[in-house]
C-alpha cells in the first residue's frame, strides 16, 4: 500500500476535475487527479461544444486557451427554426459584444489534460475501486487501485469532480443533500458527419416531427442531433434514415439544410434536469455534473462544471493564503444560484422547442407563438442571447487567482 498525501484530492479527469486541478497549480496548490477511465476514452468521448464567453476568457486566462484560439470557431448569433423558416438571433448585437465558441470538449479535456502533463503534478488514469472516506474528519482520504499497487491519498479536501455516475455524491450520508429531478420523455441522437458546416451558426429546429439541432465541430466536421424516444436504441438507425430524418426536420422553405457526409459517430443521450443541494459535505465538495445535470439544449454542462470550479479555486486560495474559511462555507450557496438560473433556462429551451409526446394541439400551438413572439421581440431575444452567451460568473478571476 503506498501512502500519499496532497492539499486536495480531485476525483475524475473531465472538465471539473482539470480545470480546478490547473486552477490550483496556478496558485500554487498541491493536488492529485485519479480518474476510473483511460486517457485515450476521457479525450475521445464526444460531448458538449459549446463554450460561453467567460468559459472562453477563463480558459485564456489560465493560459490553456492556445488550441481554441486557434481552432475554435466564435459564433455571433445563432437560428432558430420553426415553420419551415429560419430567424437570427444576433447573440454579439444583444450582449455588447458577447458570443460563444464552438470547440469540442474532447479538444477542451486534451488541452487541459497537457497543461496538466506539463506541471509534472500527479494524475492517475484506469484507477480501479476509488473510494472517499472520513469526509467529515480534518483529512479525508481517497483509495484506489493502480496497477498491481493499493493506494492511499490523505488529503485536506476532496474535490468530487466525477460527473453524473461517480461514487461521491453517493459517499454523501443519507439525509444530508436534497435533490430534485426532471427526466423527460425524450433523448438526443446525435452524429459526427464528414460534411463541410452548411451554415456559419447553429440551428435549433422545432418540427411537427420533433426538435432537431445543427451544430459543428470544424471546417469539416458536423454535428448533429434531433429527438426520439429516451431507451430509443441506435441500432434502429441506419444511416439512411438518420439522414432521411434530419433532413426532413431541418430542411428550411428557402432551400437550407445540412450537408449530408459520412457518419463517424453516432449515439443516443437520455435528457434530465438534476440538482443535489448543498455541493458540500464536510471536507467533501461536489462540482460541474457530480452535483447537476442539465438537459443539453441550452449547452449548459460544461460551462456551469467551469464556473463551479472557478468558485471552488477562489475559495482554496483564500484558505492556504489567508486561513479564510468564510468562502469554503459560502460555496455551495454561490454556485446554486447560478445552476438553478441554467437549470431554468436549459429547460425552457427544452420545453418550448421539443415535440412532447402527449402534448396537445394547443400546447403545440403555444410553443409556436413563443417562438414566434422569441423572434420578433428584441425584449425576448436579449433574453435568451444574454443567458445563452452566458450569465456573469459569480466571483471574479483576480480573486481565483488570475
Ligand atoms: P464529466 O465530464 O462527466 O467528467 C467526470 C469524470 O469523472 C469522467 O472522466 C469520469 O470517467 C470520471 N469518473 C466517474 N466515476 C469515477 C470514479 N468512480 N473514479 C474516478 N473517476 C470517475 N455542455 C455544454 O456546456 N455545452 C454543450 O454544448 C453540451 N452538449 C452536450 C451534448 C451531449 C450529447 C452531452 C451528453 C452533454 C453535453 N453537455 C454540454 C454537458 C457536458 O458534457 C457535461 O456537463 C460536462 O462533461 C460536465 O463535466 P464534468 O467534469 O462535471 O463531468
Ligand atoms: C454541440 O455542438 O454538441 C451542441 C451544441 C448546442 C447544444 C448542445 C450540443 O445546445
Amino acid at each position: 500500500m503506498s501512502a500519499l498525501k496532497t492539499q486536495v484530492g480531485i476525483i475524475g479527469a473531465g472538465p471539473a476535475g482539470l480545470l480546478l486541478g490547473h486552477l490550483l497549480h496556478v496558485n500554487g496548490i498541491d493536488s492529485v487527479i485519479v480518474e476510473n477511465r483511460s486517457r485515450d476514452y476521457v479525450i475521445d468521448r464526444v460531448r458538449a461544444g459549446v463554450l460561453e464567453q467567460g468559459t472562453v476568457d477563463l480558459l485564456v486566462a489560465m493560459g490553456v486557451g492556445a488550441g481554441l484560439q486557434r481552432r475554435g470557431l466564435r459564433h455571433d448569433g445563432l437560428y432558430i427554426s420553426f415553420q419551415g423558416r429560419r430567424h437570427r438571433i444576433d447573440l454579439a448585437d444583444l450582449t455588447g459584444g458577447k458570443a460563444i465558441t464552438v470547440y469540442g470538449q474532447n479538444e477542451v479535456v486534451r488541452d487541459l489534460i497537457e497543461a496538466r502533463t506539463a506541471t509534472a503534478r500527479p494524475l492517475y488514469f484506469e484507477a480501479a475501486c476509488v473510494t472517499v472516506g472520513a469526509l467529515d474528519s480534518p483529512n479525508p482520504v481517497i483509495r484506489f487501485r493502480h496497477g498491481d499497487a493499493d493506494h492511499e491519498i490523505q488529503c485536506d479536501f476532496i474535490a468530487g469532480c466525477d460527473g453524473f455516475h461517480g461514487i461521491c455524491r453517493p459517499s454523501v450520508p443519507a439525509g444530508v443533500l436534497s435533490t430534485y429531478e426532471r427526466n423527460y420523455p425524450f433523448g438526443w441522437l446525435g452524429i459526427l458527419a464528414e460534411a463541410e458546416p452548411s451554415s456559419d451558426e447553429l440551428v435549433y429546429s422545432c418540427h411537427e416531427r420533433g426538435f432537431a439541432l445543427f451544430s459543428m465541430r470544424s471546417p469539416t466536421v458536423t454535428r448533429l442531433y434531433f429527438q426520439v424516444p429516451p431507451e430509443e436504441p441506435i441500432d434502429n438507425w441506419s444511416d439512411e434514415a438518420i439522414w432521411d430524418e434530419m433532413l426532413e426536420r431541418m430542411t428550411t422553405r428557402d432551400g437550407w439544410q445540412p450537408h449530408v457526409g459520412r457518419i463517424i459517430q453516432k449515439g443516443v443521450t437520455p435528457m434530465r434536469s438534476f440538482v443535489a443541494a448543498p455541493m458540500r459535505h464536510g471536507r467533501l465538495f461536489l462540482a460541474g455534473d457530480a452535483s447537476h445535470i442539465v438537459p443539453p439544449t441550452g449547452a449548459k454542462g460544461l460551462n456551469l462544471a467551469a464556473s463551479d470550479v472557478l468558485v471552488l479555486a477562489r475559495a482554496m486560495k483564500a484558505f492556504y493564503g489567508r486561513g479564510r474559511t468564510d468562502w469554503l462555507d459560502e460555496y455551495s450557496d454561490v454556485c446554486v444560484r447560478r445552476v438553478w438560473k441554467a437549470q431554468r433556462f436549459s429547460w425552457w429551451m427544452t420545453a418550448t422547442l421539443h415535440r412532447f409526446p402527449d402534448e396537445t394541439p394547443f400546447d403545440r400551438q403555444r410553443r409556436i407563438a413563443d417562438l414566434d413572439y422569441l423572434t420578433s421581440s428584441r425584449a425576448a431575444m436579449t433574453s435568451l442571447a444574454e443567458q445563452y452567451v452566458g450569465l456573469p460568473a459569480e466571483v471574479s478571476f483576480e480573486s481565483a487567482g488570475l
